[in-house]
Parts: C-alpha cells; structure tokens; sequence
C-alpha cells in the first residue's frame, strides 16, 4: 500500500518518495531531531533512511509518509506506519520533524491524520509508540491524539548518557481525538 495525500488543516501528508532524501537528510543532520530517535535511524543518511523505508514499504511492511506545510512541496518531516502486521492488524507509528517546525501543532496533526489513515485504509485495531523516557514533547503528541501510556520497558535503550527506559504507549480503533487542528 502506497498512501495517498491527506490534507489538514496546517499540514498535508503526501507519500515518501525518493527524492525526499536531501531535505530529510539535513533535518537528520540536527542531533537536536536525532538524540532520542532508535539507534538506526540515528546512523543514517537520509538518502539510507528513504531507501530502508522505500524497501519496507514495497515489502508490505508499512506506510511511510512526508510532513509538507498545507500548499507546500517541501518535506519538513516524515511519520510513518511500520511494523504492520495484517494478522494482528497493529502497526507502530514514528515521527520527526525540523527543528524550526516545532511548537506549532504541526507534528499532532501530522500523528493523527496517520493514525486516521492506519484505522481507516488499513484496517487496524491498535497504533503503538514507543518514546524514551525524557522526550515530553513526543509524548504530548500522544496524549493529545489520545494515545495512553501501557507501560515502561527499563534500561531498553544505551545512549552515550547511560541507559534510558522506554516509554510504550497505545491508540485503539475509536480512541483516536479529533483535535481542533483536523
Ligand atoms: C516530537 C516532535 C515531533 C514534536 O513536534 P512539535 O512540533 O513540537 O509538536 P506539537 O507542536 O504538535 O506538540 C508538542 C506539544 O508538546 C509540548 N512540549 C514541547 N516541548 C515540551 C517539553 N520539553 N516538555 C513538555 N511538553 C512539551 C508543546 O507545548 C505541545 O503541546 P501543546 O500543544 O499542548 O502546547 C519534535 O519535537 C521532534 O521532531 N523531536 C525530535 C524527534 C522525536 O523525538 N520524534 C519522536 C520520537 S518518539
């Protein structure tokens, strides 16, 4: 499944193509966007990010969308749908976005029209998200979406600061909040 344009009303999601490796390579150049995204994502070029995820989505495996303000080309993020199991219908959901996008609701609205598209186009019951302990800003997206918080996975991730827990959280089919940004 390739995804199609879903607009709101601040942003639009468009599908991941590969020519959006060199704006999502400079956004990834930022160890403000990177220090709590997992370890790969954190080694990688955008051009290696787009070809991972090009190659899951061709595999079934997810959708991968880019973050564009409403009328623009430009990619200022990504979220996407991956780890997609059509057996258990649950997928896990990931986001970032340029640091000079942040604090204007863009990256909400981004997460929950993605989670729109997961319930309504693919089918699932229930969107995971995993955030490390510390990044408030990730986890507020959630919350505000109505993702709630199902438990910590200690000591899950290694970072050069020591070990850091991992916070799991969960979106069930008819919990997703419509806000006032949708
Ligand atoms: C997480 C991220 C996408 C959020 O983007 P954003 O543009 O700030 O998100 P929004 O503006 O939609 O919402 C952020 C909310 O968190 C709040 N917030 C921001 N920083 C915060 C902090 N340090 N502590 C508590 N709340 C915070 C904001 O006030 C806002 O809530 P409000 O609308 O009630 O005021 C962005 O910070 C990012 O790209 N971070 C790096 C990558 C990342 O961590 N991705 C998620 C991995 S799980």
């Amino acid at each position: 499944m390739r995804g199609t344009r879903i607009q709101g009303r601040q942003v639009e999601l468009r599908p991941l193509a590969r020519s959006d490796a060199t704006a999502l390579d400079r956004i990834l150049r930022d160890g403000q966007v990177t220090r709590f995204l997992p370890p790969i994502v954190r080694r990688e070029t955008g051009t290696q990010f787009v070809a991972r995820v090009l190659d899951g989505r061709r595999r079934g495996q997810g959708v991968p969308f880019v973050i564009v303000p409403l009328g623009g080309e430009d990619a200022i993020g990504q979220v996407r749908l991956f780890h997609w199991s059509r057996e258990t219908r649950d997928a896990e959901i990931g986001y970032w976005l340029r640091r000079s996008a942040w604090g204007r609701g863009w990256a909400t609205e981004a997460v929950r029209l993605a989670c729109g598209f997961g319930f309504r186009s693919m089918r699932l019951h229930r969107i995971e998200a995993l955030v490390l302990d510390g990044n408030d800003a990730s986890r507020h997206v959630l919350e505000k979406v109505g993702f709630r918080a199902e438990g910590r996975c200690r000591q899950s991730e290694r970072l050069a600061r020591g070990w850091v827990d991992e916070l799991r959280f969960g979106l069930l089919r008819g919990e997703l909040r419509t806000g006032p940004q949708v």
